[in-house]
C-alpha cells in the first residue's frame, strides 16, 4: 500500500487556515493526495511517489502538464514587462480572439474570462437580455458552473430523482446551499437526448435558453443521440430560446472547433474554458454578433455587464495563446496524434474486457473516455444512476492509483488523454488496468465491498 505521510502534514497544516483544508471542495477526495509537481503526462506527490495522470486536473492539461512552449510563452510575457493595466486593449487579447475566431467557425466575436463559471453566467444573461424571459433549461447530469442558475441536478441520487420523467422536467436540486427559492423557480432540469421534455418545459414557460454540454463530461463519456443536438437546435428556433453549447470541457480537446463543428450543430452562442489555455484560468464566450452585441449594446438599458478584474491576464493570455498555436499548427496534427492514443487506449481495453466478468462499456470521445460497470453505453444520468455499479467503479478507482495510474477517485468521472502521453504510457496503463480488472481481481474486489 502506497503511504502518503507527508501529504498528510501539509493537510493538517492547512486545515487550520483554510476550512477543510483544500481550496475547491470539489478537490476533497480520498486517498487524501498533496501533488507537488506536474511533468507532461506524470504528477508526482509529496512523498515521491509518481502517477500516470488522467485526471490532468479537471480536463485542461491537453498538452500535458507544464508544456515547454506554454511555459516559454508565459516567461516571455513576464520578462517583456506586460502586465495588467485595466485600461483598454491589448494586442495580445486581439491576437487570442482572432486565433479562436478562426478556430471556431461559427462565433463572429468573443468575449475573454477567467472560468467556465463565469462564461456559463454571462451566456445565460445574454439569452435573458435578448428575449427578454427568464427561464432556462439545463440538462439532468450536467454541469455548468458553480452560480445559482446551474449549480443543480448534477450526479442527483434516484431516491431524490425518482423514476424517470419524460416529457417532464425534475425538480431543481440545488448542489449548493444558499439559493433563493425564487430563482429554483427559473430553472428546469430535463434528461439529456430527451427534446420531448425541451419541447414539455418550452410549453410551459417562457425559457430564454438552454444550455447543454454537447457531449456529458461530468458524468463520464455521455453521447448526443444522432440528431439530438439538431433537434435543440429547431426547437430553439420554433421556441425562440438561446441555444448555449457548453464547450468548456468538450472546447479544443475534440477538435479545433469544439464538439459543435464535429456534431455540424451551430449553437447561438459558446463558452469555452479548460483545454483554451492548457491549465491557465482562461475562459471565453462566442457566438453571432447580434448576441455578441449585447456585451457593447448602444442602449445602456439592454447592455450586459462584463466587467472583470482579471479579464485577459496577460499571462493566461499568453498560455491560450501558445496552446492554440500548438493545437492549430500542421493541419490538425494534434488532433489525429490524441485519436491515436486514444483508439490504442480503447484497443487493449476492449480485448482485455471480453475476460472481466460483469457488464462492462468502455465510451470514448478523441482523448476523453470512461469506463462504465453497465451493460450498455449510458444515454443519461438516471440511466447511469439506475444501472452503472458505483462501488466497483470507486474500487478499480482506488486500486489503479495503487499502481501509479491517477484516475480521480470519483466515480463516473472522465479519463482524458494528453498529447504528453506516449505509447509507452497507455501500454503501461494497460497493464496496470489489467491487473486491477483481472477476474481475480475482480472477484476479491467484490468480496471486500
Ligand atoms: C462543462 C463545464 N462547464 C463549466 C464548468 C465550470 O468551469 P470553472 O470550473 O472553470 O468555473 C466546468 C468545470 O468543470 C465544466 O466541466
Amino acid at each position: 500500500m502506497r503511504s502518503y505521510p507527508r501529504s498528510a502534514q501539509i493537510l493538517t497544516h492547512n486545515k487550520r487556515y483554510i476550512p477543510g483544508g483544500i481550496a475547491s471542495v470539489n478537490r476533497a477526495v480520498e486517498p487524501e493526495i498533496v501533488f507537488t509537481n506536474g511533468r507532461g503526462a506524470y504528477i508526482e506527490d509529496a512523498d515521491g511517489n509518481s502517477y500516470i495522470d488522467y485526471h490532468a486536473a479537471f480536463a485542461p492539461h491537453l498538452l500535458g502538464h507544464n508544456d515547454p512552449r506554454v511555459n516559454e510563452a508565459v516567461t516571455r510575457v513576464l520578462k517583456d514587462g506586460a502586465s495588467l493595466y485595466g485600461s483598454g486593449t491589448t494586442e495580445l487579447e486581439g491576437r487570442l480572439a482572432e486565433l479562436m475566431c478562426a478556430a471556431v467557425p461559427f462565433i463572429e466575436g468573443v468575449q475573454l474570462l477567467n472560468t467556465g463559471s463565469e462564461a456559463t453566467y454571462q451566456a445565460i444573461r445574454v439569452a435573458r437580455a435578448a428575449t427578454g424571459r427568464d427561464h432556462i433549461i439545463v440538462m439532468q447530469g450536467g454541469y455548468n458552473g458553480w452560480h445559482n442558475d446551474v449549480a443543480c441536478n448534477l450526479m442527483t441520487p434516484l431516491e431524490t430523482l425518482g423514476p424517470r420523467v419524460s416529457p417532464g422536467e425534475y425538480p431543481y436540486v440545488p448542489i449548493s446551499a444558499g439559493i433563493p427559492e425564487a430563482h429554483k423557480q427559473l430553472v428546469h432540469a430535463v434528461n439529456f437526448n430527451d427534446p420531448d421534455s425541451v419541447e414539455y418545459v418550452c410549453r410551459k414557460y417562457p425559457v430564454a435558453g438552454l444550455i447543454a454540454e454537447p457531449i456529458l463530461q461530468n458524468i463520464g463519456i455521455v453521447h448526443p443521440s444522432p440528431g439530438y443536438l439538431q433537434k435543440l437546435r429547431d426547437l430553439s428556433r420554433e421556441y425562440g430560446f438561446v441555444l448555449i453549447f457548453d464547450e468548456v470541457k468538450t472546447g479544443f480537446r475534440h477538435a479545433p472547433g469544439g464538439y459543435s463543428t464535429l456534431a455540424g450543430v451551430t449553437p447561438d452562442l459558446a463558452v469555452y474554458g479548460k483545454a483554451l489555455a492548457n491549465g491557465y484560468p482562461m475562459a471565453a464566450i462566442g457566438g453571432s454578433a447580434e448576441l455578441m452585441r449585447y456585451f457593447v449594446h448602444p442602449d445602456a438599458s439592454r447592455r450586459v455587464l462584463l466587467a472583470g478584474t482579471y479579464n485577459a491576464h496577460p499571462v493566461p493570455t499568453a498560455a491560450a495563446i501558445a496552446t492554440l498555436e500548438r493545437l492549430l499548427e500542421n493541419d490538425g496534427e494534434a488532433y489525429r496524434r490524441l485519436e491515436t492514443l486514444g483508439s490504442r487506449l480503447e484497443a487493449g481495453l476492449r480485448k482485455m474486457l471480453e475476460n472481466v466478468p460483469g457488464s462492462t462499456t468502455f465510451v470514448r470521445q478523441g482523448s476523453a473516455f470512461c469506463l462504465y460497470f453497465m451493460d450498455h453505453a449510458p444515454v443519461d444520468w438516471h440511466d447511469i444512476a439506475a444501472n452503472h455499479d458505483f462501488a466497483r467503479d470507486a474500487a478499480m478507482r482506488r486500486e489503479l492509483i495503487e499502481a501509479g495510474v491517477y484516475f480521480f477517485p470519483l466515480a463516473v468521472k472522465q479519463g482524458s488523454i494528453s498529447l504528453a502521453h506516449t505509447e509507452a504510457d497507455i501500454d503501461h496503463t494497460l497493464e496496470m488496468w489489467g491487473r486491477v480488472l483481472a477476474p481475480e481481481a475482480a472477484q476479491v474486489q467484490a468480496r471486500s465491498y
